[in-house]
This record gives C-alpha cells, structure tokens and sequence, in this order.
C-alpha cells in the first residue's frame, strides 16, 4: 500500500463555505420539468402537480438554491408565455433543444416548486431574442410589491407576495455559437450592463449574476471575460463560469479533469482581479460556477421537435462519481472566490435524479457525492496540506492522486474530510493529521467504491453503487489516524473535537 498523509489545521482556513456553493439548475430542456418535476398524473403528483417522490429526493440532497428556467433555453424564452391560467398558455418552438414548448409550468409554478423543495430560485433572464426591458418587467412581475401593472398581474394570477427572487443571471451562454441570438463580447458587455441597472433600479436588494466564457475550449476564453467585466464590473456581483468533462477514452486525462477546473477559476479570477485593478476600486467580483458536471456530449442525437422528449440523460458511474467528487472538492477548495455553483442539472437532463414516467425515481452515482457535500460542508473550507504521489494526464498536466476537501464548523466542532482516490490500481495508508485540534474522534465514516469502475444504478438494479458506513478508526497520540483508502473510491470521515 502507498503512503500518504493529509495534514488537516485548524488555522489554515479558506474561507466560509457559502451554502449557495451547492446549487443545482432546472432547465426547460428534455424531460427535466415535463415528468422530472412535474407530472399531474403521477401517482405521488401533489395540488400542483409535482412529483412528491423527486421533492423528497432533493431535500435528501439538500439544494439550496436551483437556477431556472435556461440554458440554452432561456435565450428564445418569453417569460409571460408561462404566466397566467394555464389553458391560455401558448405551444411554441423551442430552437435551443429542438423541442415544443407546453408552458405549463413558469416562474410562479417554479417558485412553489422551490418553497417546496427547500431551496431559493436563482432566475436567468433573456438576453437572446429579450430586451433590456423584458428583464426589467421580468423582475418587475416577480419581485415588486404593487401597484404596477406587472405586480399587480402577479397579484391577479394569485401571487398576493412577490417571489423576492435573490439572484439573477443576465443571459446564459452568450458567447455560444449555439446560443440563440449570439452576442459578440463587447455587445453583450453593453447589453448587460443596461440590463443591470433596470434590474437593480427596480429592486436594489438583488444580487446579478454576468455571462462569462462558457467553457474554458471557446476561442474567446479568456479575452471575453475581461471585455465583458470591463463593461459590467461595477453594475454586478458574479461572473459565470461553465464547464463540463467526459472521458474521452484517456482515463488519465478524465481523472485530472478537476485540475483543469481549479486552473479555469484561478484564471477568471485573475481576470477579475485585473478589471478591479484597472477600475480603480476596492469592490471584489465573486464566481458563480452555475454549471458544473461530467456530461458525455459526444453521445448527443438529433431529433425532431417533440414535447419533453429524452434528451441528454446520460447515466453515471462509478468512475464519473469519482471525477464529479473530486470536482465538489475542488468547490470547496476555492470557496474564497467560487460562493455560488449549479450542478448542471438535476432532474433526468445530466442529473442526480432520474425518473420514469408514470414511475418510479432513482438515485445515479453521482447522487452520493453531492449528498455528502452538500449536507456535510459547513462552516470555513480548509486548505489541506496533501503528500501523496501525482500521475501524468496529456491534457491537463500533473494531477493528484489524492484529491481532497475539508471543512471545519466551529459551533459543532466537527470537522468533515472528504477524499477521492483516483490511483487506478493501488490502496492508498493515509495518515489524516489533525494535530492543531487536540483530542479528536471520529465519529463517522462512509465509502463510494465498486469493483467494476463502470458499474451504474439502473431501475433494473438501482442499489449496485451505494455507499457504505465504515467502522470509526480510533485516534493514535490523541488526533492522528491510519486509515485505507482503496483505489478508485470517494471517501468521507467525520471527526469531532474533544474540547
Ligand atoms: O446544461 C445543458 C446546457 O449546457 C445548457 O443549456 C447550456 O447553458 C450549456 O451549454
């Protein structure tokens, strides 16, 4: 077995870990809203119809904050199609996904969905074929208390409290080719800005989210994140970043994808840091990473336009949770910067969470490491000293063989560790070193690990990858453990300081 050893201190901290960092996004894409979350006649449907068995999942999953209603999407989207009673709801065209479009389920059906699911929404307006004051009636229709026409529709429609929606992305995408009405960096650069100021002239308290590079391959990247901060630096919060990894057929280049995800954030936030500088201000631009996940684009089909056909439904295996953990980890690892990011997505697109129409609901993979994260990260992120040997990849360099994330909640005084042993053939004896915190014990320990790195849930089988509690490891000298991490695993332990 290698030795290994993670040195965990209590002083050497990150930053708070904003729960926002554990987003996810629903899009009008595929069957994620059409039989995903809502389907009026499933058997577990409730009043509205969504389905109670994919709400019980997420609240498992614990989603704080959920972007809607695009994508792709958003970028040929009235919003006013999907308000008011549902019978004079228009069918249209989607151009993004090739789809039709019923409009039974738009912003206010979404915000009950959320309240419902425990989360906040996290809207995205047009900037494809919308305005500027589209948005601004956007925000207008959800957030202003009365006495306008678009709040007073709102009131009408049975909406008597607005929505407060916090957070608002101003596009989706924008460089895109594929994008509906692409824009060059300097028009969107100008499009949002004026955008920006309609939407905080309406409600000041929100928080606005600009399009960034929608993957680090775009030739743009990264000149189109500086063009675009140059115009919108004062008037927004966040830059979006987005990106997604498949294995090609290089396991080592698939298991180093994280790498390659930590270098993206450091360089856009550089970019962001240049634009401050540049600016002659003190006001710090945070990331949004609201889309994020392990998406095997090759596979993708044509098809003719249908209502909520099967797109994108890839299922995951063991060795995607393995990249998708290490991905959480590498969150966490920049949360001083990174303070909001959406797994892309949640429901049957991409997702956690599959479903069968008329059926049942089904936990992928990829579920058990959000789980984990999302309900186990709290407090400050901790920057964790590692030794462990590194492995080649062609594409993204030098990576670890132990990728790692901690935190640390000084009210409970629990300390969380999660690894990912992405070492293809060998156990690693890690020695976790807690020395900074005194007495610890460990308190609990769970393991993702199958023999065949290839093996998936199905409904068929959907228990074949499910993690497993571990017995605690005592502490040797008070706070040190020996612990075996077998290859190919994700790994979380619990411990609690003594006092
Ligand atoms: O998440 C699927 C798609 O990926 C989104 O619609 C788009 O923003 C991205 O290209």
């Amino acid at each position: 077995m290698k030795k290994s050893r993670i040195i965990v201190d209590k002083d050497y901290q990150i930053a708070d870990i904003d729960e926002r960092l554990f987003g996810s996004f629903v899009e009008h894409l595929g069957r994620a809203v059409y039989s995903g979350i809502y389907e009026p006649d499933h058997p577990t449907a409730d009043e509205q119809g969504f389905r109670q068995d994919v709400i019980d999942l997420v609240k498992e999953l614990h989603v704080p904050i959920v972007r809607y209603p695009g994508g792709n999407f958003v970028s040929g989207y009235n919003w006013t199609d999907g308000i008011g009673p549902k019978d004079k709801r228009p069918v249209r065209l989607d151009y993004a996904w090739k789809s039709i479009e019923t409009n039974q389920v738009g912003i206010n059906e979404f915000s009950d969905w959320c309240r419902k699911a425990g989360s906040q929404v996290m809207a995205a307006v047009n900037m494809g074929t919308g305005s500027e004051q589209d948005a601004g009636y956007m925000i207008e229709y959800c957030n202003f208390p009365g006495g306008t026409s678009w709040s007073d529709l709102r009131k009408q429609h049975g909406y008597d409290q607005p929505h407060d929606i916090k957070v608002w992305c101003i596009g989706n995408e924008m460089d895109g080719d594929w994008q509906t009405c692409q824009l060059d960096a300097e028009s969107y650069g100008r499009k949002a800005r004026q955008t920006a100021k309609i939407l905080k002239w309406v409600d000041p308290s929100v928080e606005l989210v600009a399009c960034g590079s929608s993957t680090t391959l775009q030739k743009t990247y990264p000149e189109w994140d500086r063009i675009v901060l140059e115009h919108v630096y004062n008037d927004v919060e966040y830059l979006s970043l987005h990106r997604y990894y498949e294995n090609e057929g290089n396991l080592n280049d698939f298991l180093a994808s994280s790498t390659d995800m930590s270098e993206f954030i450091k360089t856009i936030t550089s970019i962001c840091d240049y634009v401050k500088a540049k600016n002659r201000t003190k006001k710090q631009l945070m990331l949004s990473f609201d889309e994020w996940n392990v998406w095997y684009q090759k596979d993708q089909k044509d098809h003719g336009y249908e209502i909520a056909p099967t797109l994108i439904e890839d299922q995951y295996s063991m060795l995607d949770a393995l990249v998708f953990g290490s991905m959480m980890c590498t969150l966490v690892n920049h949360s001083d910067r990174v303070k909001m990011a959406c797994l892309a997505q949640l429901v049957n697109v991409i997702a956690p969470i599959m479903t069968q129409k008329g059926g049942g609901a089904l936990r992928q993979t990829t579920f058990y490491p959000f789980r984990d994260v999302s309900n186990l990260a709290k407090g400050r992120a901790l920057q964790l000293l590692t030794h462990c040997d590194t492995f080649e990849s062609e594409r993204y360099g030098t990576a670890k063989t132990l990728q790692s994330a901690a935190s640390y909640d000084e009210e409970s005084g629990e300390i969380v560790l999660f690894v990912v042993n992405v070492d293809q053939t060998e156990a690693h004896q890690l020695n976790v070193d807690l020395r900074s915190f005194g007495n610890v014990e460990m308190i609990s320990r769970s393991i993702l690990r199958h023999d065949d790195i290839y093996a998936k849930n199905t409904f068929e089988e959907p228990f074949k990858v499910v993690p497993e509690e571990l017995a605690v490891a005592a502490a040797d000298g008070g706070s040190s453990f020996e612990l075996a991490i077998p290859a190919m695993s994700w790994n979380v332990m619990k411990f609690r300081c003594q006092g």
